[in-house]
């Protein structure tokens, strides 16, 4: 399979992807997929703060892998790591193969790593539809080169307003994106990731402040994309982690502790002790994140180098 294949979302064949193909460690936190995006001993420090220490992650197309753990557990980090905002202190990050580590966020996204942010990032007075051609034409590179610019534009209008009704917004097309709902603009947050036509869509809290309504459109429209995609989703909501992760990797002070399928993380004791907290009788954490306190300073503090 070429790149430019992989890059449009097509499963890699078995056979396909043998020689050369990234050897995931396939434990029982491994996807069943050949990982596309794989980070091995991922680590971010901040002075003497192990944000992120030593993280294996292997997000595989068709698979919903959800990241969770308590406020400052390193979640959004590395999202930041994945995506290029942030270089690494160390460790590895490989897309479909390739050694990607340290590459900055334009490329990365150019070569199909898509996120969307904690905080809202749209340009309010801008519509929906510019909104999204916008980030369609950011992956696209063809603003200032004049005498491609009607192909260039049509290709990013066609991408924008295609990603646009992907997320459920052709509704709201004119609207100007100050005057969406939150939960409209979370959507549109994942619009303008999805214009920039990634394979990896990296998404940071797309249910935060969202009511009942606007998250199951938001889950339902995950659902869909995980069809093309390899999504890393960072979530607080137990109740949609558990509805629709296909793996769950859980984060305590920079650390993985655990990763596994939800039913196996529902039934791990360490995860119950440090995050998930009691059940009830469905099985259903009582437990919320926020209302769980990491242990100050466990397990943080590092020399510095
Ligand atoms: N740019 C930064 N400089 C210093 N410390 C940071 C920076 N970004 C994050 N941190 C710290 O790293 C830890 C992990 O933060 P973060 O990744 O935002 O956690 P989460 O998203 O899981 O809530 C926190 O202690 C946070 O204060
Ligand atoms: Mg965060």
């Amino acid at each position: 399979m070429t790149m430019d294949e992989q890059r449009r979302g097509a499963a890699p064949s078995r056979q396909a992807a043998g020689d050369g193909a990234p050897q995931g460690g396939r434990g029982a936190g491994a996807p069943a997929g050949d990982p596309v995006l794989l980070a091995s001993g991922l680590s971010r420090r901040f002075g003497g703060l192990a944000a992120v220490a030593d993280v294996d992650l292997a997000l595989a197309l068709h698979e919903i892998h959800a990241v969770i753990g308590t406020n400052g557990a390193g979640k959004s980090t590395l999202i930041n790591l994945l995506s290029g905002e942030l270089a690494p202190s160390g460790g590895q990050i490989r897309l479909h193969g390739e050694d990607v580590t340290g590459w900055p966020q334009p490329r990365l996204a150019r070569a199909g790593v898509g996120r969307s942010y904690q905080r809202n990032n749209v340009f309010g007075p801008l519509t929906v539809r510019e909104n999204c051609r916008l980030a369609a034409q950011s992956r696209a590179q063809r603003a200032w080169r004049l005498w491609e610019s009607a192909t260039g534009c049509r290709t990013a209008r066609a991408l924008g307003d295609e990603a646009m009704e992907r997320a459920g917004l052709a509704d709201s097309a004119h609207l100007p994106a100050m005057a969406l709902s939150h939960g409209q603009k979370r959507q549109l947050e994942v619009a303008m990731c999805l214009a920039t036509q990634p394979v990896v869509l990296l998404l940071d809290e797309p249910l935060a402040g969202m009511g009942q309504d606007e998250s199951a459109r938001m889950l339902a429209l995950l659902r869909e994309l995980k069809e093309g995609h390899a999504i890393l989703l960072v979530e607080h909501d137990m109740d949609a982690v558990f509805a629709v992760a296909d793996r769950i990797t859980v984060m305590v002070n920079g650390a993985v502790i655990a990763s596994d399928t939800p039913s196996s993380i529902r039934a791990n004791r360490e995860v119950q002790m440090a995050y998930l907290g009691e059940e009830d009788d469905a099985g259903v954490p009582l437990q919320q994140p926020e209302r769980v306190q990491a242990a100050p300073g466990a397990g943080r503090a590092e020399r510095a180098a």
